[in-house]
């Protein structure tokens, strides 16, 4: 295949994103990352959206195989912030200039339809901000109460398109069901998110290249690329963690088949790179998301070890985000940084 032709193609097939994804020459991975960066340019802009996360509970009731939250991991200190803590949390958000608050959790049904509902409803009652809710998957009456009370965007990892994978990662659930979810949340004109996890075990480039197309068949508004990084006190504690070449391969060819959607330049990146941020920012993504968490929870959200900035304060580190962002010539978005979509419901 020839590369520079390939890199102007429009659409892609799965052989040629396999391609893509194996380039092993520097010269060749580096003409990759500069036409991500130009298509980058070309749909996004040079604008960085900030998203700005609350991890309002480290409980969850799911056991993935690769994660520190899972219900049998007994060494980490559970918690739950309250109501008021975290509606003041989004207030520091928005005063920070930061107009999308993401509520994140493992799946915790603690937080039902009513209590989610009252924190949307206090976070929007004076701001024009809008809320992305990561809470796992919940049921189809929860997303819709969420999404009456104002809900904009919901984030529901697909982590992997292999139905085999899925079940080996997650105890025999079916990768299935969470696609029915991505298609109930969408119907109800949520802004949808979606991604997977790289480098997990067994994982081929081939599902990688299945991973983007799903994202392309889902028409994301939202698509997360993150690391696998091992996580103590769970079955993969000593498997090997993600490459993160491949990880930044993975978001340039994204952002090459899958155009104008947000990418995320993640905090697992920054974790495993000194440089991952700015490093995933100049290879096709959009998107920061810096972690208002306050103390004393915020170092018990151990999805892996040793996460980046988890004990910084958050508006320090908010800063030293954007001084990144602004170092590398891009600017920061001042709007809620909604869907690219033309047809997307605002
Ligand atoms: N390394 C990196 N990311 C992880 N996640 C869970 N465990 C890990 C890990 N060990 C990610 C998943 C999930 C999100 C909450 O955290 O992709 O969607
Ligand atoms: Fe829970 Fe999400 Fe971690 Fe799975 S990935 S164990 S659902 S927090």
């Amino acid at each position: 295949m020839d590369l520079d032709e390939l890199l102007n193609n429009d659409s892609f097939t799965k052989e040629e994103i396999i391609f893509l994804l194996s380039l092993k020459k520097e010269e060749e991975i580096n003409k990759l990352f500069q036409r991500a960066d130009e298509v980058r340019q070309k749909y996004c802009g040079n604008e960085v959206h900030l998203r700005g996360i609350i991890e309002i509970s480290n409980y969850c009731e799911q056991n993935c195989i690769y994660c520190g939250l899972r219900f049998d991991n007994h060494f980490i200190k559970r918690y739950r912030m309250s109501p008021d803590e975290i509606v003041k949390t989004a207030k520091t958000i928005t005063n920070e200039g930061i107009f999308t608050v993401v509520l994140q959790s493992g799946e915790d049904s603690y937080f039902d339809s009513e209590i989610i509902s009252y924190i949307i409803y206090q976070i929007k009652q004076n701001t024009d901000v809008a809320i992305t809710l990561s809470l796992g998957e919940r049921n189809f009456d929860e997303y819709k109460k969420w999404k009456i009370a104002g809900a904009d965007r919901y984030l529901l990892k697909h982590e992997t398109a292999n139905p085999r994978l899925y079940e080996a990662y997650h105890f025999k659930q079916e990768l299935s069901e969470r696609l029915e979810h991505l298609e109930f949340l969408k119907s109800l004109g949520y802004q949808i998110g979606s991604g997977n996890l790289i480098g997990l075990p067994m994982q081929t480039i081939e599902d990688i290249a299945d991973d983007i197309l799903l994202c392309q068949k889902f028409d994301l508004d939202m698509a997360a690329f993150g690391p696998f990084i091992p996580s103590p006190h769970t079955p993969y504690h000593k498997k090997k963690g993600a490459d993160v070449l491949l990880t930044l391969k993975t978001m340039a060819v994204a952002r090459l088949v899958l155009k104008n959607v947000h990418i995320p330049s993640t905090t697992a990146l920054a974790t495993l790179d000194k440089n991952g941020r700015k490093k995933g920012l100049q290879c096709g993504a959009n998107v920061v998301m810096p972690d208002f968490t306050p103390f004393p929870y915020r170092e018990h959200f151990q999805i892996y070890a040793n996460r980046k900035c988890m004990l910084d304060d958050p508006k320090v580190c908010s800063s030293c985000l954007q001084f990144q962002i602004e170092s590398i010539g891009r600017k920061i978005s001042k709007s809620k940084g909604d869907s690219l979509k033309q047809n997307a419901i605002l």
